[in-house]
């Protein structure tokens, strides 16, 4: 044979093993995403702003129309109510309507100064108070105690807000110097319940907000692996957020392992281990400023094992019964009490409950309740028509049942089971005032062979709920939450 023709042949011919070794490894590569090379499903296409004028004129005019006011102040010492109130996204700031006025809407802001803007960043100006924020006056924010005066005489209805303390003790200095009769009323009641229903732009906002977190779940479930440290994990979450031009709504929880048993865990400082659970639960924050709360937990090396998998497929079947009442018709805690009377089976059923009258034995394994309103704030304001302060009282007691739900209200679904270590050590001091010693002593000897088995095992399943005329719609459904889909998510 041609010695020319043999050398060719063989040329090719490593080549083409090259080449297939090449392919061969390329297709074996694991099915992560590195870091800046960022898929197009990972950004979402925003259509909201961070504000509208329209949407907060109407808004004024509505809560306006709802007190009999000849004057309100908010300013932002009420926090967020005053973003509420006009949209206005600096730290400082006062709001002064008085309706009917030729001018009613004024606003005192940060005046543009050079040395301002220099240290502290672009502010609006008083420019921007009335161009972008449409106040039909705006003043410097220093020169508001020298007309506050001016703004009072003759007002017997005055609206403050109830956190404004500063603004108070102003209008109630200047009142007593001019002797004037008035009825100081509170803002912050009227704002509350207003935000409890929310407009199709804060509808908007929030859909933001919860598709951006859902990004942020499905990419992390491509990425975890064994040997990460928790904040590795926290930074590509809100890296995903940063791509898409938004911010963290509150503190990142990442708890792995044990750590997915405490409930706000946010030092997120522990390496990742083979065979944990990790709980994310996140949110970011529209561009209006609105937080979304989304929790998903999964196991680090991507397959739940018997144990774990029992304890998810409890919440999960509590998270799907339960959301089911998340609809008119139902009451606030009616999702909550579905919720528990799952979970209380469940556990019942495993042995960890012997006695399912027992309060206390059911309070063991029950921490929260699985529902608050989201918004401007991550457990957003509002009436629950129950004392939310009174844990004990509410948890577990189906009478409580809570206010009607109603069409444009958001609020999150999130049952929880968490087994912490030594969590039965704690137990005479948790409940030795509801139980004897020998009752106590009792329960831990039964329970404690099944509960070692699940110790370290946290699971929440957390969703944002919209509802809607007829029903209602999970607006982070689509971040994987069947072990099904989180499995194979996770296949590499
Ligand atoms: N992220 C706090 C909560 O779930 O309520
Ligand atoms: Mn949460
Ligand atoms: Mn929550």
């Amino acid at each position: 044979m041609n010695r020319n023709f043999f050398i060719l042949v063989l040329g090719l011919g490593i080549l083409v093993l090259g080449l297939a070794l090449i392919i061969l490894t390329m297709t074996m590569q694991k099915q992560s995403y590195q870091l800046g090379d960022l898929p197009e499903k990972f950004i979402h296409q925003h259509e909201v702003s961070d504000f509208d004028r329209e949407v907060f004129e109407q808004r004024r005019e509505k809560i306006i129309g709802e007190t009999d006011a000849d004057i309100i102040i908010i300013s932002t010492g009420a926090d967020v109510d005053f973003r509420y109130m006009t949209g206005f996204d600096e730290r400082r700031g006062t709001a002064v309507i008085v309706p009917g006025a030729d001018d009613p809407y004024t606003l005192f802001v940060t005046p543009w100064e050079v040395y301002t803007v220099m240290w502290t960043g672009e502010v609006h100006g008083t420019e921007g108070a009335i161009e972008k924020f449409g106040a039909d006056a705006a003043y410097a924010i220093g020169d508001f105690d020298e007309m506050l005066p001016e703004l009072l005489r003759g007002k017997e209805r005055i609206f403050l807000h109830g956190n404004d303390s500063r603004i108070r003790n102003e209008v109630d200095r200047i009142l007593e110097s001019m002797g004037q009769r008035t009825d100081i009323r509170d803002l912050q009641p009227v704002l509350h319940e207003h935000r409890v229903i929310k407009d199709e732009w804060e509808i908007a906002q929030l859909r933001q907000a919860v598709d951006v977190t859902v990004k942020s779940h499905q990419y992390v479930l491509r990425t975890v692996e064994p040997g990460q440290a928790e904040y590795e994990v926290q930074a590509e979450i809100e890296y995903i957020y940063g791509r898409n031009g938004l911010k963290p709504g509150f503190s990142s929880i990442v708890g792995s392992g044990p750590n997915s048993c405490l409930l706000h865990h946010t030092r997120n400082n522990r390496t990742l281990q083979d065979g944990d659970l990790l709980l994310m639960d996140i949110g970011a924050a529209s561009l209006g400023g609105y937080s979304a709360d989304v929790t998903r937990t999964i196991p680090v090396n991507g397959r739940f094992s018997p144990e774990q998998r029992e304890i998810y497929e409890l919440v999960l079947k509590a998270s799907d019964e339960a959301m089911e009442k998340i609809q008119p018709g139902y009451r606030m805690l009616d999702c909550n009490h579905k919720a528990m009377e799952i979970m209380v089976e469940g556990l019942h059923q495993m042995g960890l409950i012997p006695d399912t009258t027992s309060w206390w034995q059911k309070r063991f394994y029950i921490q929260h309740r699985v529902n608050h309103y989201i918004g401007l704030q991550t457990h957003d304001a509002g009436d629950y028509g129950f004392d939310t302060d009174k844990r004990d009282e509410h948890i577990l007691t189906p009478e409580i049942r809570g206010r009607e739900i109603k069409p444009g209200m958001v609020m999150t679904l999130e049952p929880g089971l968490y087994f912490m270590e030594n969590l039965l050590d704690g137990i005479h001091e948790m409940f030795g005032h509801l139980a004897t010693e020998e009752e106590l002593n009792a329960f831990v000897e039964e329970v404690r062979p099944i509960y070692e088995k699940y110790e370290g095992i946290g699971v929440r399943i957390e969703d944002d709920i919209l509802i809607t005329e007829n029903g209602y719609e999970n607006l982070s459904a689509a971040a994987p939450r069947t072990i099904r889909d989180i499995e194979e998510a996770m296949k590499r």
